[in-house]
């Protein structure tokens, strides 16, 4: 496995192979691998010739007041795991090489990134479109992976790829959960013990929201009270939003129809979460 981290370097070996005809799947992260990332990783590996991971912790992607400084770092950890599911190159630029001084291009995409978790951190998705298209143009992949997990991001990223006319394929795969349903994340590291605990209630929601929907309840408004009201129950959680929206243009519904997804943002102590269900009937 190679570490590069020369934006002209990896570009010249993605169009080296390219031009042999092999296919590049891409995994973009900010490191701290989890067991989400090895999913995308390991279907990254089975369905292309090679494997590019980026890791980035993209600065423009956070907000002033934000986790930037102290989002988890471990990159002895990741390049081990990285080798070990068989990873052909890391691309590990850095921040000055990315943003040089004078850097003044952002991919803004329009109206899907008004809503949830574009309200409550405006600029994000503005440094994720960004970021990602850079890291597209560098690696140059036919498929590049997301999790599911961060859903609003996959569908914000499909839209940029589409109105700008990239190549590449976007896949978006299963959230991972731990074994008592958490979703992975990074920042779950942040958790103390007992918020650990109360992160649950993120999953448990979701979950009560399918049975009463499989119960024949179709009303949006009914299902989230009950949600907000099982999530408020825990001390430490601070609701974002709590919303039923259809899954292809995240605009919200009133009634399930079919393609809706549940998506929710809950501060669990300091730590924000996100989670989502597909719920459509
Ligand atoms: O999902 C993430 O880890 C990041 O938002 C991404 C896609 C790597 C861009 O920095």
């Amino acid at each position: 496995m190679q570490v590069i981290k020369q934006l002209s370097k990896m570009a010249d070996f993605s169009l080296k192979l390219r031009r042999k005809g092999r296919k590049i799947g891409f995994v973009p992260t900010m490191g701290y691998l989890h067991k989400g990332h090895l999913s995308l990783i390991k279907q990254a590996k089975s369905k292309n010739d090679i494997v590019v991971v980026s890791i980035f912790v993209n600065p423009t992607q956070f907000g002033p007041k934000e986790d930037f400084k102290n989002y988890p770092r471990d990159f002895k950890k990741d390049k081990w795991l990285a080798a070990a599911f068989g990873v052909d190159v890391i691309f590990y630029p850095a921040v000055k090489n990315m943003y040089p001084a004078g850097y003044c291009t952002y991919v803004n995409v329009e109206e899907l990134t008004e809503g949830l978790c574009g309200a409550s951190r405006p600029g994000h998705f503005k440094g994720v479109a960004t970021v990602v298209a850079k890291l597209f143009n560098i690696v140059q992949p036919d498929v590049a992976y997301f999790g599911q997990k961060d859903a609003q991001q996959a569908i914000v990223i499909k839209q940029m790829v589409k109105d700008l006319n990239m190549k590449v394929k976007i896949e978006a795969l299963p959230t991972v959960r731990e074994k008592d349903g958490l979703a992975m994340s990074s920042r779950n590291v942040y958790l103390s013990k007992s918020e650990r605990k109360d992160a649950l209630v993120l999953y448990y929601a979701l979950n009560n929201a399918k049975a009463l929907i499989k119960r024949g309840e179709k009303n949006s408004a009914r299902i989230i009270t009950a949600m907000r009201k099982m999530i408020n129950a825990k001390k430490t959680a601070r609701i974002d939003y709590v919303s039923m929206v259809d899954a292809g243009n995240l605009k919200d519904i009133e009634t399930i129809k079919s393609k809706a997804i549940i998506v929710l943002a809950v501060k669990i102590g300091n730590t924000r979460l996100i989670d989502n269900m597909l719920v459509g009937v």
